[in-house]
C-alpha cells in the first residue's frame, strides 16, 4: 500500500500511470472508515485501474469547532481496513498546509440554491468547505470516476452541480447507504454513540421507513408532522429537521407531482452527536 502525504508526490506518481492510459477512481473520505466507505472502495476497485482513497479531516467544512476536534482520527486502523480490500490502494493523507497551500479558507460557490436547503440552514459555510476540498482533490488526482455515499445526499447533489457548472471531466457515482444491522445509517460519528443509544438509534430508520409508507397515501405536510410527533415522544433523540424534498432541486415538496423523485431527509441529535439519514420515497 502506498501512502502519499504530499500532493506534489502524488501528482508525479499519477502522471506516470495516466501515460499508460490507466483509469483512476477516487474515494474522498475523512477517515474513521467503516463498511459504508468500504462499499465505495469496492465499487471503485471494480471499475478503475487505480484507486486513490483520500483521508483528510477537512477543517473548512466544520462550522462547529468541538465537532472538528472530536471527529474520530484513526489513521493506522484505516490503513489496515483498506488493506483488507486491496494492497494496491493509493492512500492520500495530506496535511492541511499541503493541500491548502498554507491558506486554510473556503472558496465561495454558487450551487444554484442547493446549498441553502436543509444542512445549509444549520451548518453555515459547510458546503463551501466541501466544494473547496473536493475541487482541490479533483484537481490533484484528476480522477475518471469519484465515489460518494447517498447518506450525504445533499452533498452528493452539490458535488454533481459543481462538476456540471465547472465542466470538470469526472463522473460522479452515488452509492447506496450502508446500514448497521439495526438499520442505523453507517457513519463515522456512530463511534461516538454509547452502546445503549446506538441500539436505540434504530428508531431513526424505523421512523423514516414508516414515514415512507405514509407518504404513499398522505401529504408531505402530514407525513412530516407525523415524524415530528414521533420524535417528540422519544426521550433520547431530538429532531433538528425533517423534510420531504425534490431529489433534484432539494426544495421542500408542497404538492406531490407525478414523475418527480422525492426523498425524506432528517437530522437528529443524540445528546450532542448529530446524525443524518434519508430515504428515497419513490
Ligand atoms: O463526506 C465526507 O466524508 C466529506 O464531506 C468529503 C466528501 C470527504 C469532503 O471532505
Amino acid at each position: 500500500m502506498q501512502i502519499f502525504n504530499q500532493k506534489e508526490a502524488l501528482i508525479q506518481f499519477l502522471q506516470k500511470e495516466k501515460k499508460e492510459n490507466k483509469t483512476i477512481g477516487l474515494v474522498p473520505t475523512m477517515g474513521a472508515l467503516h463498511k459504508g466507505h468500504l462499499s465505495l472502495v469496492e465499487k471503485a476497485l471494480n471499475n478503475n485501474d487505480i484507486v486513490v482513497v483520500s483521508i483528510f479531516v477537512n477543517p473548512t467544512q466544520f462550522d462547529n469547532k468541538t465537532d472538528l476536534e472530536k471527529y474520530p482520527k484513526t489513521f493506522e486502523k484505516d490503513v489496515e481496513t483498506l488493506k483488507t480490500a486491496s494492497e494496491n490502494i493509493i492512500v492520500f493523507a495530506p496535511t492541511a498546509a499541503n493541500i491548502y497551500d498554507d491558506d486554510i479558507s473556503s472558496e465561495t460557490f454558487d450551487f444554484d440554491g442547493l446549498e441553502f436547503e436543509m444542512e445549509g440552514k444549520f451548518r453555515t459555510g459547510h458546503f463551501d468547505g466541501v466544494g473547496t476540498i473536493v475541487k482541490k482533490l479533483f484537481t490533484i488526482v484528476e480522477p475518471d470516476n469519484a465515489y460518494f455515499g447517498e447518506k450525504d445526499f445533499q452533498q452528493l447533489q452539490i458535488i454533481r452541480k459543481m462538476v456540471e457548472k465547472s465542466k470538470l471531466p469526472v463522473t460522479i457515482i452515488g452509492c447506496p447507504i450502508s446500514r448497521e444491522e439495526s438499520g442505523l445509517a453507517m457513519s463515522s460519528r456512530n463511534e461516538r454513540l454509547d452502546n445503549e443509544i446506538r441500539k436505540e438509534a434504530a428508531f431513526i430508520y424505523k421512523t423514516i421507513s414508516e414515514a415512507k409508507e405514509k407518504f404513499g397515501t398522505e401529504s408531505a405536510l402530514d407525513t412530516v408532522n407525523w415524524i415530528k410527533s414521533q420524535f417528540d415522544l422519544h426521550p433520547n433523540f431530538s429532531l433538528e429537521y425533517a423534510e420531504i424534498a425534490d431529489e433534484k432541486t432539494l426544495k421542500p415538496v408542497k404538492m406531490k407531482e407525478k414523475n418527480k423523485d422525492y426523498r425524506l431527509f432528517v437530522a437528529v441529535y443524540a445528546n450532542e452527536i448529530r446524525l443524518i439519514d434519508n430515504i428515497a420515497l419513490n
